[in-house]
């Protein structure tokens, strides 16, 4: 059997003791399933295109088929991945404390598929098709012709993803009951993201201020890693599977009284 990470001192007491853990993951989360995250060296998106140019409202206006297609492709690399051993790790957790809260900025809808009941999504989610002009959300449409956009069926206006573009505003929704869980969790988790896209990355920076231990879970240092409580420098698929187990047999003994 693979052997387990060993755990920093006193970060097992601090999960063991949490009333609520929040947890924020990112692109590193899905990397494991085949998805390529937005600013590895060599291997991230933004490395590879120009995020002006595909997602953007700007973008959208000025060339909406470039757009169009650039996220139908990454909507087939969805469609092909499955949740990994990181994605149901969370959900196991989810299970061993009274109050939970999963926030994504993941667009790919894997933490849902994987089994979380409660996902709150910062970013949208890639499947979703709504109407940039009358806002509906639409299922179905008629094929455009080739290097086209398809109209909307309510008022022929242009489709787009259901994502949050630069320079948008986040669901207010979802934002405001993250902020919530950022500062009234006791434990947060920080997985697998560079912690530099506002207003994510103040999420932790909310929790530090009002008291919550901090675990940043990614293999490379982020401007967070400085500041935070306990650093797990491992993938996700490796090294969360391993502390919910170790977690969940701490908790098994504290309850036996031993
Ligand atoms: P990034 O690509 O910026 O960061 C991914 C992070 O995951 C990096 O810090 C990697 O070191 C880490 N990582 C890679 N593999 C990992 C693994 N197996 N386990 C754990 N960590 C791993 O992605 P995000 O921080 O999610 O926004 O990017 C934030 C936002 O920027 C995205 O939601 C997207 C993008 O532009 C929109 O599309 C609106």
């Amino acid at each position: 059997m693979e052997s387990r990470p060993a755990f920093p001192p006193g970060l097992l007491d601090t999960l063991a003791t949490a009333r609520h853990i929040a947890v924020l993951t990112g692109a590193g989360i899905s990397a494991e399933s085949g998805i390529p995250t937005f600013r590895d060296a060599q291997t991230g998106l933004w490395a590879q295109y120009d995020p002006q140019e595909l997602a953007t409202p700007w973008a959208l206006r000025q060339n909406p088929g470039l757009v169009w297609s650039w996220y139908e492709w990454r909507r087939s690399l969805v469609r092909k991945a499955k949740p990994n051993p990181g994605h149901r790790a969370l959900v196991e957790l989810e299970d061993l404390v009274p109050h939970f809260t999963l926030i994504t900025q993941n667009v790919d809808g894997l933490h849902q598929a994987a089994g979380s009941r409660h996902v709150i999504e910062l970013h949208g989610n890639i499947m979703r098709t709504r109407c940039a002009d009358c806002g509906r959300q639409v299922k179905t449409w008629e094929p455009p012709p080739k290097g086209q956009v398809p109209a909307c069926p309510h008022c022929h206006g242009v489709l787009r993803p259901d994502v949050v573009f630069f320079g948008e505003p986040l669901p207010s929704e979802a934002l405001e009951k993250a902020l919530e869980a950022a500062i009234h969790c006791d434990v947060m988790l920080v997985v697998g993201t560079s912690a530099v896209v506002e207003p994510a990355a103040s999420l932790p920076r909310y929790a530090l201020q009002a008291g919550a231990s901090v675990v940043e879970v990614n293999p490379q240092e982020t401007p967070l890693s400085p500041l935070v409580h306990y650093r797990l420098a491992q993938p996700a698929g490796h090294v969360l599977p391993a502390l919910v187990q170790t977690l969940k047999e701490r908790l098994a003994r504290l309850q036996g009284g031993r």
